[in-house]
């Protein structure tokens, strides 16, 4: 009876938690690779000094990482797996228009491998890479517990799971919660959009036949959406045209917050945290310090960064082992 209620437990067990988090510490390297922090930053200094995009774009890659899959193998670097044969990779997938700067994690983790082969995950690098990106920007620090292991699984069809810029606030909440998250987390997280860049198909649902009453969304600022309305007309034909999401600098502040209370923030997504009285205090509390915001913003990256599930150390990021 005992030998059968164990099976049924390790069964239970291994039947609700498919890819078992991996254990996180602050200390993981400390033995087997001290130098890979150093490199890591300086690869994204570097790429940084030649490509001002480069933030940005690796503290979305890292977002990414953590969410597509709702089964949770989390951060598990399943974002730079190249499709192979007939698998569509994450990183094919639809909504990849703005992922790039791929380059950076994968010169990063060549030096490391020099240095210390097998050791250092892709997905501690990333984790890694995003802190310094914010960092770089005038942001906050923090350490970064460490130990993820990478997935074996990248599937394109599996980033329908990421949240949508058009997303009212129970279907964010919902996309949160499904990974642990809370509605503090929804708010402090949506900070990263102090940084980057956007596409008109990001936010044209706003400016272009809103619904059967609006053309324009009502909570957009009147001549700011004028404005979009000009960088993105209906008939759009420039692929690249959209907009920077915090116009006023390059910095990691929080201007974001502001931008959503002056009614000039770019998604419906953004805009969807006045619309219940809880998140609607985040907001300006953090739209009036900027070390409220700070501080909410890396409790968030921590907790969002140790969603794990990773099976391996990879050789080459592109690719499982
Ligand atoms: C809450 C749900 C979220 C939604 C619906 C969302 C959606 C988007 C969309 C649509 C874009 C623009 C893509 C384009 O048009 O090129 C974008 C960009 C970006 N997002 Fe989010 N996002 C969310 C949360 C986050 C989080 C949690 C972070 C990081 C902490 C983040 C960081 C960024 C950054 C840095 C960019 C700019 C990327 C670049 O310029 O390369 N986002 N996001
Ligand atoms: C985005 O996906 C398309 C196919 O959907 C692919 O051709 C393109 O290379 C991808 N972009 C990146 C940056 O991976
Ligand atoms: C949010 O969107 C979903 C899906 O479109 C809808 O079912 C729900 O009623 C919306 N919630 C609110 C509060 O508008
Ligand atoms: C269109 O959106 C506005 C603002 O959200 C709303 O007041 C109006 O009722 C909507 N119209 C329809 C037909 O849903």
């Amino acid at each position: 009876m005992a030998i059968i209620t164990a099976l049924l437990i390790s069964s239970l067990l291994i039947f609700s938690v498919p890819f078992p988090a991996n254990a996180l510490s602050l200390n993981y390297y400390d033995e087997t690779c001290p130098g890979a922090e150093a490199i890591i930053t300086k690869a994204v200094k570097e790429a940084t000094t030649s490509d001002k995009k480069v933030p940005a774009a690796l503290l979305r890659m890292h977002f990414h990482d953590c969410f597509i899959r709702v089964d949770n193998q989390g951060c598990d670097a399943s974002i730079l797996l190249s499709s192979v044969g007939k698998n569509t990779a994450e990183k094919d997938g639809p909504p990849n228009v703005s992922l790039h700067a791929f380059y950076v994690i994968h010169d990063a983790k060549k030096q490391i491998e020099a240095l210390c082969p097998g050791v250092v995950s892709c997905a501690d690098i990333l984790a890694l890479a995003a802190r310094d990106s914010v960092a770089l920007s005038g942001g906050p620090t923090w350490d970064v517990p460490k130990g993820r292991k990478d997935g074996r699984i990248s599937k394109a069809s599996e980033t329908i799971q990421m949240p949508a810029p058009t997303f009212n606030l129970s279907q964010l909440q919902q996309s949160f919660s499904q990974r642990g998250l809370s509605m503090d987390d929804l708010v402090a997280l949506s900070g990263g959009h102090t940084l980057g860049f956007a596409h008109c198909s990001s936010f044209r649902n706003r400016i272009h036949f809103f619904n059967t009453t609006h053309d324009i969304d009502p909570s957009l600022h009147p001549s700011f959406a004028a404005s979009l309305k000009s960088i993105c007309p209906i008939n759009n034909k420039m692929k690249n045209a959209g907009t920077t999401m915090d116009p006023s600098s390059t910095t990691f502040d929080n201007t974001y917050f502001k931008l959503i209370l002056q009614r000039k923030s770019l998604f419906s997504s953004d805009q969807a945290l006045l619309t219940s009285p809880k998140t609607k205090d985040l907001v300006s509390k953090f739209a009036s310090s900027q070390k409220a915001f700070s501080k909410a913003f890396v409790k968030s990256m921590i907790k969002m960064s140790s969603i794990t599930g990773g099976q391996e150390v990879r050789k080459d990021c592109n690719m499982v082992n």
